[in-house]
């Protein structure tokens, strides 16, 4: 029978893990995880995406803010800023919502944060630690996925996984991580991205599939084989009428078409999706307890 790799429920068991942490860590040393929050410009997404953090952290008792800057912000005020809250104790999470208007360099904006409070996982530090197995701070949405494969008892050990798409957020970081030599993932890894002429070619033969291509239901039942493990990553808007706000989400994979020849499974919405913040607000309280730097 399909398993239902369920990220929503997942993501309610660790929110729940952190929210009595961080009461023991406020009781016992007085100390609240701390999140800076910056967003410039008026992107809806990003201000939905924005507020959703926020709400987290307040139900999870942490301390946070939320700078709003506008469309025209020039990139020396937003870096002055960046330095500011590298200084304050009080904050031990620091993430500037992508993406960014044209005239700020977003490398620019990630090199400034302090390695130390890069909960994103985006700074060149963070990554060059964790392409070389050092402790540091892992991008959210593939330490979601890593943690939904422990939480489920999925070992790629030995196995074959094929990552689809190359981003810096999610298949660059998620493909280093399926190949590294821990228990859940030590697998071998295959990267298909927009140069691959025949992607099925390379997906038949994966024992795990993990597609981050951002293409509305591309994967259908004719290009896995049986019994494969799928993390779909993609949150695709596609238009539906019948939908109550036009719009329905779906991710890479054709749920309909897989989900009786697939192992297991990650739904969209409800599989990735709500790990991504739970990691944020996890990598936000190991900064405030520094488990990964001391
Ligand atoms: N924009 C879309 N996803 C992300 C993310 O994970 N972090 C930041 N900073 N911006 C984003």
């Amino acid at each position: 029978m399909t398993m239902i790799i369920d990220g929503k429920a997942i993501a309610k068991e660790i929110r729940k893990e952190l929210k009595e942490k961080t009461e023991i860590l406020f009781n016992e040393q007085g100390i609240r995880p701390g999140l800076a929050l910056m967003i410039v410009g008026e992107d809806p997404a990003s201000k939905v995406y924005v507020n959703m953090k926020a709400k987290a952290c307040e139900e999870l008792g942490y301390y946070s803010i939320i700078e709003k800057m506008s469309a025209d912000t020039e990139e020396a005020v937003v870096l002055a800023k960046i330095a500011e809250w590298n200084g304050n104790p009080q904050i031990h999470g620091i993430l500037v919502q992508m993406p960014l208007p044209k005239q700020i360099n977003p490398d620019k904006v990630i090199e400034a944060i302090s390695p130390l409070k890069d909960v994103d996982g985006f700074h060149p530090s963070n990554v060059g630690r964790m392409i070389i197995g050092l402790p540091g701070f892992i991008p959210c949405t593939p330490a979601g996925i890593i943690e939904m494969l422990k939480r489920y008892n999925i070992n790629a050990s030995g196995k074959h996984t094929v990552v689809l798409g190359r981003s810096n957020i999610v298949g660059k970081p998620i493909a280093n991580l399926m190949f590294q030599k821990r228990k859940e993932t030590n697998s071998i890894v295959t990267v298909c991205h927009t140069a691959t002429k025949d992607f099925t070619q390379y997906t038949l033969q994966a024992d795990i599939l993990i597609a981050a291509a951002g293409v509305p239901e591309m994967i259908k039942a004719k290009d896995i084989k049986s019994g494969a493990v799928i993390i779909d990553v993609g949150t695709n808007r596609v238009e539906d009428p019948s939908a109550p706000k036009g719009y329905r989400l779906t991710g890479d994979v054709d749920f309909e078409s897989v989900k009786h020849k697939v192992s297991a499974i990650s739904p969209v919405p409800g599989g990735v999706g709500p790990m991504t913040i739970t990691m944020l607000l996890d990598n936000t309280y190991k900064s405030a307890v520094k488990e990964y730097y001391d």
